[in-house]
């Protein structure tokens, strides 16, 4: 999820890994590092918790530029010609010295970088700790470079140990590894997580994205799934996971640094609607084991769980709208009384607690402050407290009792979409895990764990209405007023898609129950007000389809969205898009949410505004 970058070549190679880094800061990192090979065959790690500069203060004992001399290639210090550097998105283990990449293997001959999750390094941990290996982080990382290590051993070369070694683990990689035996390359390899080869003349290197290597060759590969790439300073080798060689697919970067920046799209808005699919992945990573069932190692013992007689879920703007679907799904599926709070609301209202309750507290940031707030004061009452956070290391994080990771990589937009996709998910994650071992009756665990692994291709299909949802935006740019409308899960997506408009496009919108509309808000509907109705629950459907009718008979145009094979709508609403459905209502009404970001996101660009900033709001409200 966040920066990694290799050099081989004639240039001073930390300083120019330690500029890859700088240009891959915008995806946001808690730590960095670097391992280079220096003149006398040794490899040296220099790593660190916190910004780049911290880094650079050390590498350079200056200013913290390659320029300060006395670093490496610095005055009467051999220029290094191979180096490797990473700034990490903690994921296991927090933002510290210790957890920073590179790690090394067992006997210290190999150092590895990565970006992503090993699904089964817990698993692969034991098998080495049996085996006599001991570890100095908390990151599936090194159990990576362990395993490496351990094929290195047997005297192959590097590319064949890491070909051996990635065919023992599973998840989302990029590793960038190099061995002190063979000075002349470096490998690198690719499973989910980005990787990008540049070509030079004399000189190769790799980064996870394009912006990094721009300024020293826009000569690319973009290195696929299952591959294995060898880079020395005079070509790059790829084979696949057989070691069958592979031709390499270059393409020319015509792109300036700062589109490079959002991958080629307009805004990061836009780049993180559409990396949902990967972040659904991501969120699942590790967490459904191979027979089927949840696996949430980071929350509290079984017991507990037969305990807690109540859960309130406290969060702020779209967090809470998660935390709505998260209450829809803990009463539908477990009977288990749930309540979600605003922060702001819950920190100042006195509220009861049951003493047996749990506490979940979403927050992409972990910096909200009332939200943090709120956690303090439940702690405060000795209340059991869950965090739900994208944030490894940030506040709500660390002060929970318990926290599972969204795993959603860095949000730069201000206006949240991933995130919230995968707030939604570990929601969903959680409830199935109380399932599983309260043994709720009824709860078809398997079918659930069938929709959560197909998950991700159906938002990559529904992603396929972009054009359709354009076309709309740009028909409704000037809309004075929107109402969003749904029932049951569709309500609080509903409410979601209505918060995206508004926060971005700055248009203001009247979301509700759909049911609700007849007790006031349909005095508001006028001839060509818009409705985007949320429609995708079958159990509500005939209703939702009286409340279209209710606000068309008001003049009203009616954008439905349902799913695939639903025929209810058509040559009812005014348009109907189609979501591909899952057995599981709550993941229907949250595939939807996708095209009302886009709708968002497209109408907010039509008008000419800002999007990634949009005005008065920050990404992370760490004030009253
Ligand atoms: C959502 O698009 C906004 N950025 C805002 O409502 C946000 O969800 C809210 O401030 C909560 O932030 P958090 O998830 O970081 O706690
Ligand atoms: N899972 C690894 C860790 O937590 C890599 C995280 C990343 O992608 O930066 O260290």
């Amino acid at each position: 999820m966040c920066g990694i970058a290799g050099y081989i070549g004639p240039r001073n190679a930390v300083e120019v890994v330690y500029d890859q880094l700088k240009r891959l800061e915008y995806r946001g990192y808690d730590s960095a590092g670097v391992a280079y090979l220096n003149g006398g065959g040794t490899i040296h790690v220099v790593k660190r918790a916190g910004k780049l500069g911290e880094l650079g203060k050390v590498l350079w004992d200056g200013d913290g530029t390659p320029e300060s001399g006395g670093g490496p290639g610095g005055e009467g210090i051999d220029v290094p010609h191979l180096a490797i550097a990473h700034s990490r998105w903690a994921t296991h283990g927090g933002p510290t010295d210790e957890n920073a990449h590179p790690h090394f293997d067992r006997y210290g001959d190999v150092a590895l970088i990565h970006n992503g999750i090993i699904e089964n390094y817990l698993d692969l941990k034991g098998e080495l700790a049996a085996a006599g290996h001991s570890f100095e982080s908390e990151t599936d990382t090194e159990v990576a470079a362990h395993v490496i290590g351990q094929e290195y051993a047997k005297g192959v070369p590097l590319e064949e140990a890491v070909r051996q070694a990635v065919r023992r683990m599973r998840g989302a990689f990029a590793f960038v590894a190099f061995s002190k035996r063979e000075r002349d390359k470096f490998v690198a390899a690719r499973n989910a997580s980005p990787l990008i080869v540049g070509l030079g003349q004399g000189e190769n290197m790799v980064a996870s994205d394009i912006p990094a290597l721009i300024p020293y060759t826009r000569e690319v590969v973009a290195v696929e799934d299952d591959r294995i790439a060898v880079l020395e300073r005079d070509g790059v080798r790829l084979m696949d996971l057989e070691g069958k060689p592979v031709p390499l697919e270059s393409f020319h970067v015509d792109w300036d640094v700062e589109a490079a920046e959002k991958g080629g799209y307009e805004h990061f808005m836009l780049k993180e609607i559409h990396e949902q699919p990967d972040v659904i992945r991501g969120a699942l990573a590790g967490r459904i084991d191979d027979k089927g069932r949840v696996r949430l190692d980071q929350v509290f013992g079984d017991h507990v769980w037969q305990d807690i007689d109540r859960v309130n879920i406290i969060a702020c703007g779209t967090a809470y709208h998660a935390g709505l679907m998260g209450k829809f799904l803990f009463e539908r599926l477990l009977q288990l009384p749930t309540d979600v709070f605003f922060s702001s609301e819950f920190r100042y209202g006195d509220p009861i607690l049951s003493p047996k309750s749990l506490a979940v507290f979403v927050s992409q940031s972990g910096e909200t402050l009332d939200s943090l707030a709120a956690l303090r004061l439940c702690k405060q009452r000795r209340i059991r407290t869950l965090g739900v956070v994208n944030v490894v290391g940030s506040s709500i994080a660390r002060e929970c009792d318990r926290t599972v990771f969204t795993q959603a990589g860095p949000e730069i937009s201000v206006a949240s979409t991933k995130a919230y996709t995968a707030q939604c998910l570990v929601l969903m994650l959680l409830a199935l895990h109380i399932a599983q071992v309260k043994e709720t009756p009824g709860v078809r665990i398997d079918e659930a764990v069938a929709d959560l692994r197909a998950f991700a291709e159906k938002a990559e299909v529904c992603l396929r209405l972009e054009d359709e949802v354009k076309a709309l935006a740009e028909r409704f740019k000037g809309a004075p007023l929107v109402f969003f409308l749904g029932r049951n899960a569709d309500a609080h997506v509903a409410r979601e898609g209505a918060l995206k408009l508004k926060e971005i496009a700055y248009i203001p919108t009247q979301e509700s129950p759909a049911g609700e509309m007849k007790h006031g808000p349909l005095a508001l509907v006028e001839q060509g007000t818009l409705a985007i109705f949320g429609a995708t629950d079958a159990d509500v459907r005939e209703k939702t389809v009286s409340n279209v009718r209710e606000v068309q008979a008001r003049g009203g145009f009616v954008v439905a969205v349902t799913t695939e094979g639903d025929d209810s709508l058509d040559g009812v609403a005014e348009a109907v898009l189609k979501v591909p459905a899952s057995r599981s209502a709550y993941l229907n009404a949250l595939l939807s949410v996708l095209p009302m970001q886009l709708f968002a996101y497209y109408v907010a660009k039509a008008k000419g505004c800002e999007i990634d900033q949009p005005r008065n709001l920050a990404k992370s409200v760490t004030v009253e």
